[in-house]
């Protein structure tokens, strides 16, 4: 089983969209795929019409397999479960620093279900706090989208920066370009500026801009359900192609 965490410090770049959709590519190129949601928003499990987790309230999401895995919903796709958020998961950190090893906790808890999948997606919140720090330790890659503009240039810089300082390993991170729009000056100059400061740091794939993306919320599916030939479900599907390479 491979975990792969959706993750930026910068909110609204795609996270969520990025999780839905490649959770979506890839179960239906076979994988068995769970899908977890631990942002209290709970966007992702809305996405795929699955209501909020009511049994992982407290800090037993990190030490009750039974709950865990009993919180586990299906969804209206094979090979796709979905682990749904709640509002507590906001309290993530305060529950997290009542334990001990406390950068370790999600590892273990997905250790429950390694047997079940074979892709585990976390879409994660926004900042860098304990959780995150769990994140980064128990995944095998982090996807990191990166809309081409200066303040996401910068963020990506600190989360590099971060794993320097902290000794965590910087190969795990997989930037992508999210909500690119060619026609923008500054998107294609930002875009070439980058590859070629952060080399393989970045994956070839650019996910376009698309209003079909938007329309997620209406349909309450994944792009690639009402929009076929899309060119941003073209780069979800060669998302999910680099990805498996890259795992
Ligand atoms: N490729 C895209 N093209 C157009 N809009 C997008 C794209 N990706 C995401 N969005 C939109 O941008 C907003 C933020 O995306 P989201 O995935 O929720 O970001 P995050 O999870 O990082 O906060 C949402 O309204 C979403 O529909
Ligand atoms: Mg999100």
């Amino acid at each position: 089983m491979k975990i792969v965490a959706c993750y930026s410090n910068k909110g609204g770049v795609g996270k969520t969209a990025s999780a839905v959709n490649i959770a979506y590519g890839l179960a239906k190129a076979g994988q068995r795929v769970l899908l977890c949601d631990l942002d209290p928003q709970g966007a992702s499990g809305f996405y795929f019409r699955v209501k909020p987790s009511k049994k992982l309230t407290d800090e037993r999401f990190f030490t009750d397999v039974k709950r865990f895995t009993s919180a586990i919903r299906g969804s209206d796709f094979d090979n796709l479960d979905i682990l749904p958020a709640n509002m507590s998961f906001r309290d993530f950190d305060v529950f997290l620093s009542r334990m001990k090893n406390s950068r370790s906790r999600l590892k273990k808890a997905l250790k429950s279900v390694d047997k079940d999948y074979d892709v585990v997606l976390l879409d994660c919140p926004p900042n860098i706090s304990t959780l995150s720090e769990n994140v980064f330790k128990s995944a095998d890659a982090i996807l990191v989208p990166v809309i081409p503009t200066t303040l996401s240039e910068r963020t990506f810089e600190q989360l590099l920066a971060f794993f320097d300082e902290n000794g965590l390993p910087k190969k795990k991170i997989l930037g992508f370009f999210s909500m690119v729009q060619g026609t923008k000056k500054l998107h294609s100059e930002t875009v070439a500026a980058m590859r070629k400061e952060y080399g393989k740091r970045l994956l070839d794939v650019a996910v376009p801009f698309s209003s079909e993306v938007e329309k997620m919320g209406v349909h309450r599916a994944p792009v690639g359900t009402f929009a076929r030939n899309n060119a941003a479900v073209k780069g979800y599907d060669l998302l999910c192609k680099e990805l498996l390479e890259r795992l």
